[in-house]
């Protein structure tokens, strides 16, 4: 199911996104009230011992100290992905060029989207490819502010408010037949926190 049009989709920047992201950028994308805001999330959604994807990923997760099975780390620059000390392993793959993840069918337990969904192109087919490696039981936080990398975010995200971009997102999730069971807000600091958490659906491999 789309639920972007053709022009929802364009950026300002149409060069491969590899290029964009060619050097490493060792900061954080968000104050840090929102990345602790965030791990606290993520203490509520992680169980021990669960396999996680941190997609969209770089130097740093901002995960609570839960004790993982297993953290596959995904994002665009090799040398960010390598110097991330909670990835067990890692692939660079450009998801606006190639919407496939080379993970199996039902293996994690979360998938994690931190600070990057405005940069997917295809969202619903990325979507359907992270309700296909979760877990029947699995779940998925995306999360978000409002600061983006301007010429790099596709046009449906720019133009939209933060509560159309909560909508947005939930849209995603239902186009890669997921359920959105919360959304999580808080405009208690400087970088507003938004956060859609959703759960495998009827197309997971689970
Ligand atoms: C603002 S950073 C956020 C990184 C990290 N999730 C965090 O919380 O700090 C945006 C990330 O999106 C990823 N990204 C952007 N465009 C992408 C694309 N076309 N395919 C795959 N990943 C992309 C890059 O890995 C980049 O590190």
């Amino acid at each position: 199911m789309g639920v972007l049009s053709d022009t929802d989709r364009e950026k300002r920047d149409e060069t491969a996104d590899g290029q964009f992201y060619d050097s490493p950028r060792y900061v954080t994308h968000a104050s840090e009230a929102f990345c602790e805001r965030l791990t606290r999330l993520y203490a509520d959604v992680f169980e021990p011992d669960d396999i996680v994807l941190d997609a969209m990923g770089s130097w740093v997760s901002h995960f609570p100290d839960t004790r993982l099975e297993r953290c596959i780390g995904h994002g665009l620059n090799d040398a960010e992905l390598a110097s991330n000390d909670r990835y067990d392993e890692w692939w660079v793959r450009d998801l606006n060029q190639d919407r496939t993840l080379p993970i199996a069918d039902a293996t994690c337990d979360v998938v994690c989207c931190a600070l990057s969904v405005q940069y997917l192109q295809y969202p619903e087919a990325v979507f359907a490819e992270f309700n296909r490696i979760l877990d029947d039981e699995g779940s998925i936080v995306v999360s978000f502010t409002n600061r983006l990398f301007p010429t790099k975010a596709i046009n449906a995200w720019r133009t939209a408010s933060m509560d159309e971009r909560a909508d947005l997102v939930a849209s995603y999730l239902r186009a890669g037949d997921m359920t959105v069971s919360d959304r999580v807000t808080d405009h208690t600091m400087t970088d507003p926190f938004y956060a859609v958490i959703g759960h495998a659906g009827p197309g997971s491999s689970g």
